[in-house]
């Protein structure tokens, strides 16, 4: 089966890097895949492969059936959606679409899903129980697609006992992959800070209240967030970003002073705690120092555990179908993930592929406007995602 499946991934791989090539040049914002659905949609059909376009308006759910079809299920994802960056790449399938970018990696996803759907519609008559495809939309912005699709549910009918979930790691050499059994990537909340104050001249500061001075008061006592009340072994991270005044000048307070940063962690008991504390140690600076402080908090991502059971599993097939010395533990990271809305429904495994070749110069980081990654790697994006699939139906 190993063998097979290598060489049905080798037989359609200029296949899947024109896919890919594709979806690079025609990059769309999350919400707005429109043409990225119909796309991965009009694939399927050409190969007669069962498929639903429109779940959360954009997405794709395909559907493999081997023998016994009802015997087990499992999911796939991909994500399909892209970022507001504009590519500087010279490349023949640079982006057509002016300031967007698949600089994630999400072309890379979704291409080596289609290339999975080949592998294993191929064959079919050799594995026992159902593969389903999910193809994303909108991973990059909250609310996120995930939740959509969970809500409308693709977790249902029939019902995966576990989800698998692949992203490029340009850090990572092309033919090697990373797995990282429990938790693995943290929630992701954002930050939207009004500070308000009395602007006027700046030559009388008695005279108004200065918001940029309590903002700044504000930045560094929320430091202690992290420092004085996280507990050290629950790794958090708080940082503001953006930090603007509406007005202002060399001789001008201004009345309002807005923050915008992010907060992270792995426990969501804490999380709750830390929203709370943030919230009273800002608006209490700002009363104290004679302003108000509107403390807005859009919560994003929950953490994205990886089953630990599962993961070792698929860490373990992955060292069959790749050699042991092509398959990484990887530490924790604080960046977030909507497949995390999967990880909290049914167990799941999310690991990483290396797409990088520090001899070819590809070592872009994604989210980046020079992010490329080495085709190649998509032999392993389909073929290894192909292998964890019937090797996860074959376990009871
Ligand atoms: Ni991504």
């Amino acid at each position: 089966m190993k063998e097979k499946i290598k060489q049905l991934a080798a037989r359609f791989h200029s296949e899947t890097v024109e896919i890919r090539r594709h979806l690079h040049a025609h990059p769309e914002l999350s919400f707005h895949e429109k043409e990225t659905g119909q796309f991965i949609a009009r694939k399927l059909g050409e190969h007669g492969i069962r498929h639903e376009h429109g779940w959360g308006e954009n997405g794709v759910v395909a559907y493999i059936e081997g023998k016994n079809a009802d015997r087990k299920t499992i999911a796939l994802r991909a994500d399909i959606d892209a970022l507001p960056i504009a590519e500087a790449n010279q490349v023949p399938y640079k982006s057509q679409n002016q300031g967007v970018m698949h600089a994630c990696g999400h072309d890379v996803h979704s291409a080596s899903l289609l290339g999975v759907a080949r592998i294993l519609d191929a064959l079919r008559g050799e594995f026992e129980g159902t593969v389903k495809l999910i193809f994303q939309p909108a991973e990059e912005k909250l609310p996120g697609g995930a939740s959509i699709l969970i809500s409308e549910g693709v977790l249902e009918n029939p019902a995966p006992a576990v989800i698998l979930g692949q992203h490029v790691l340009p850090a990572l050499a092309t033919g090697k992959v990373g797995f990282k059994p429990g938790m693995f990537m943290a929630s992701a909340d954002e930050l939207y800070v009004t500070v308000r104050g009395r602007g006027g001249h700046a030559a009388v500061p008695h005279e108004c209240v200065d918001p940029v001075l309590i903002a700044s008061h504000i930045v560094v006592a929320l430091q202690q967030i992290v420092s004085r009340n996280a507990n050290p072994i629950v790794p958090s991270v708080l940082t503001f970003g953006k930090i603007n005044s509406t007005g202002g000048a060399t001789n001008v307070i201004p009345n309002e002073v807005k923050l915008e940063g992010t907060f992270r962690t792995m426990d969501e008991q804490w999380r709750a705690i830390a929203h709370g504390r943030m919230r009273n140690m800002a608006e209490g600076i700002a009363a104290g120092m004679g302003g108000s402080c509107d403390f807005r908090i859009e919560k994003g991502y929950p953490f994205l555990k990886n089953d630990e059971v599962l993961t070792l599993r698929s860490r373990q097939f992955a060292a069959e179908y790749l050699g042991e010395e092509n398959v990484i533990d990887l530490p924790m990271r604080m960046t977030a993930e909507d497949f995390a809305y999967y990880s909290q429904k049914i167990p799941a495994c999310f690991y990483r592929l290396g797409t990088g070749n520090v001899a070819r110069c590809i070592t872009s980081p994604i989210h980046t406007d020079t992010f490329d990654i080495d085709e190649d790697s998509l032999l392993t994006g389909m073929g290894l995602m192909s292998w964890l699939a019937v090797k996860e139906l074959e376990v009871f």
